[in-house]
């Protein structure tokens, strides 16, 4: 008996001796990080060169992919062929008759054109003015606060001249999405936090999942421009009032387009009805109860870059793609929930 204390006592000191010497041992090294990222800094280049592998991610939003890779998208990067929507769905001319999509309605690209196709597009689609701005430029929340309500109303290419030369063509970027010390994620807009708010959220108090989300929500959503009696722009804002999170439903959405005239944003020209719009409620739909919702699946874990990827060593890959591993979504629960 007394030998069985005395070699669990050793035991226990050897272990303890490991405990010790595993503590003492010299962390595992971290790159040196020789630039820091200055508040404030927009450019990407200035962030690529604290994280050349991102940046080279980014920068490939605006490489062509193939065609017929989605059902909902024809593609229009690889044939040189813009899809336009109008031609497909020919009752859309005439629904959206008087008003922009009723003119021009193109078929989505990667985020490097996301401003580059407004200086493209047909003019009727940017009647609302500066307002079209706030998913398009990562100097919105920035023209927002200086301008006022100016940002929204005044004419789309009178705002867009007040964005720096260097990056009028600039779509979402680095400081859209992160912290320039931390590069956590983070969120840059106000229409966002306000809505989180909306719905009894702290834009401040979100865990990291969420924001690998939550990052994206910032434009894909669906969004009312508010309008002033002479149809001006005055604002820009979700409809999540009166919904929760993980619950936020088109009929409510519905609601609130309806709950107040200024949420009416074009007048449709053969009924003559004024009218409200929804536009992309990916995250609202994501958020109520779809399968990867429920399995804590964020848009992030597989919309990713490959280079991104090889710095975590994770198993997915990009852009924009989805998971390779047929495994891995399994792995994280799905095939429990269904
Ligand atoms: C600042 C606004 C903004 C943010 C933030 C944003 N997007 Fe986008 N996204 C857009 C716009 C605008 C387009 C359409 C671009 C175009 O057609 O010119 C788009 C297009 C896309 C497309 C379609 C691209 C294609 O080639 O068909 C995907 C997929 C996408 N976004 C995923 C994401 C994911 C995932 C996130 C979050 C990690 C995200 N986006 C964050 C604005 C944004
Ligand atoms: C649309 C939003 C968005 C944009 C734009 C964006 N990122 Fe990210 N980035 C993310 C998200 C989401 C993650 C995942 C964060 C996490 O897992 O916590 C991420 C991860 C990262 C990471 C950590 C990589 C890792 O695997 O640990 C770095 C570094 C980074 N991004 C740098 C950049 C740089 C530099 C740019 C600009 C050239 C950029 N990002 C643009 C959303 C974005």
């Amino acid at each position: 008996m007394k030998k069985i204390k005395l070699v669990l006592v050793i035991a226990l000191f050897i272990s303890a001796g490991g405990l010790l010497i595993f503590a003492c041992s010299p962390s595992k090294p971290e790159p040196v990080k020789t630039v820091a990222i200055a508040d404030g800094d927009f450019d990407p280049a200035n962030w690529g060169k604290a994280y050349p592998l991102e940046y080279e991610s980014w920068l490939k939003t605006q490489d062509p992919r193939p065609s017929e890779k989605s059902k909902y998208k024809k593609g229009y990067d690889t044939d040189k062929v813009i899809y336009d929507k109008l031609s497909e769905f020919p009752y859309m001319a005439l629904l959206f008759n008087g008003w922009g999509f009723g003119v021009e309605y193109n078929e989505p690209r990667g985020h490097h054109y996301m401003l580059i196709d407004q200086l493209e597009i047909d003019p009727s689609r940017l009647k609302a003015g500066g307002a079209c701005l706030t998913c398009k430029t990562p100097y919105a929340p920035k023209l927002q606060k200086e301008m006022g309500v100016d940002y929204f109303k005044l004419p789309y290419l009178e705002v867009h001249s007040k964005i720096p030369q260097n990056f009028q063509k600039l779509g979402v970027t680095c400081v859209d999405c992160h912290d320039n010390k931390t590069l956590n994620p983070k969120l840059s807009r106000w229409t966002l936090s306000k809505a989180l708010s909306d719905i009894g959220k702290d834009a401040n108090q979100l865990g990291r999942q969420e924001l690998r989300s939550l990052v994206c929500a910032q434009c894909h959503v669906t969004y009312i421009v508010q309008k002033d009696p002479e149809m001006k722009s005055k604002a820009v804002f979700f409809p999540w009032q009166g919904s929760k999170p993980g619950d936020i439903s088109v009929e409510n959405i519905i609601k609130v387009i309806k709950g107040d005239p200024s949420h009416l944003e074009w007048t449709q020209a053969v009924t003559g009805f004024k009218v409200g719009f929804i536009r992309h409620p990916e995250y609202e739909f994501y958020s109520r109860n779809s399968v990867h919702w429920k399995a804590d699946v964020a848009c992030a874990d597989s919309h990713r870059n490959p280079s991104m990827v090889k710095r975590t060593g994770c198993c997915y890959s990009g852009p924009y793609g989805f998971a390779d591993e047929p495994g891995w979504l399994r792995n994280r629960g799905y095939g429990q929930t269904v």
